[in-house]
């Protein structure tokens, strides 16, 4: 065998190894993960802070304003790092994920329950995504009940980043896990006890009650 031949056959074995072994797209996939969970934390964020507005009768139209625009702009930027993120990973061939891994819950070739999680919170964010599309399509009543999935795929997404996430470990993304959960829960509850919001929810059901 001549140098020719043995050079050739050293430059596709180093190919191939560098085609299994490269982690570029295993640190892509984790910096979309990492920011498509930072949008969405900002997204809830915001719509918590929009629905208090709402309910304390907040009248700065500058600060509703932004509210109003921000919210949609991050969900559908949280969509576009969800995609990135599930195209690395099926793309990635460090680890075999098919289309149908992403789409089903079973049978995941990694962490498979965290994984799993992950499925279901996508198809809470789903639900979330097409009832926004069809918003003005759709009753009031309907659209509110489907937009209220968000606060369980929150819940699914975190418990997924933590659990199938390399960078659990790492201070700051625990400081990002507990932060934002934090923050979430004590807006949740500013909302449920808002006194105004009380206020109006009794008087939903005061009618009703009447009428028995
Ligand atoms: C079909 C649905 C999904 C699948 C199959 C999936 C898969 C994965 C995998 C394999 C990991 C581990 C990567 C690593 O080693 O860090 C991961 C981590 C993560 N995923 Fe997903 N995921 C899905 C949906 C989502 C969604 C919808 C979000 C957020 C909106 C998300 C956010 C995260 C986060 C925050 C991490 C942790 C990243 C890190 O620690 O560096 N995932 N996901």
């Amino acid at each position: 065998m001549n140098i020719f031949a043995s050079l050739s056959s050293l430059s596709i074995t180093l190919a191939a190894t560098s085609a299994t072994t490269n982690p570029f797209l295993w640190y892509v996939t984790r910096a979309a993960a990492t920011s498509a969970y930072i949008t969405l934390s900002v997204t809830v964020i915001i719509g918590l802070f929009r629905s208090l507005a709402r309910v304390s009768r907040l009248r700065n139209s500058r600060a509703l304003w932004l509210l109003d625009e921000l919210h949609p702009y991050l969900a559908v930027l949280t969509l576009a790092l969800v995609v990135f993120h599930l195209l690395s990973l099926v793309f990635d061939p460090l680890i075999p994920f098919s289309l149908l891994n992403l789409l089903l819950p079973f049978d995941q070739p990694y962490r498979p329950l965290a994984v799993d999680l992950g499925v279901l919170a996508l198809y809470g964010l789903a639900v979330v995504w097409l009832s926004s599309w069809v918003k003005h399509r759709i009753a009031y009543a309907s659209w509110r009940a489907l937009h209220y999935t968000s606060f369980a795929a929150f819940v699914l997404v975190t418990l997924h980043g933590i659990f199938a996430g390399s960078d659990s470990g790492e201070p700051w993304m625990r400081v990002l896990y507990l932060g934002v959960s934090g923050v979430v829960t004590l807006l949740v509850l500013a909302r449920i006890f808002w006194p105004e919001a009380r206020q109006t929810n009794s008087s939903r059901v005061a009618p009703a009650r009447r009428g028995r």
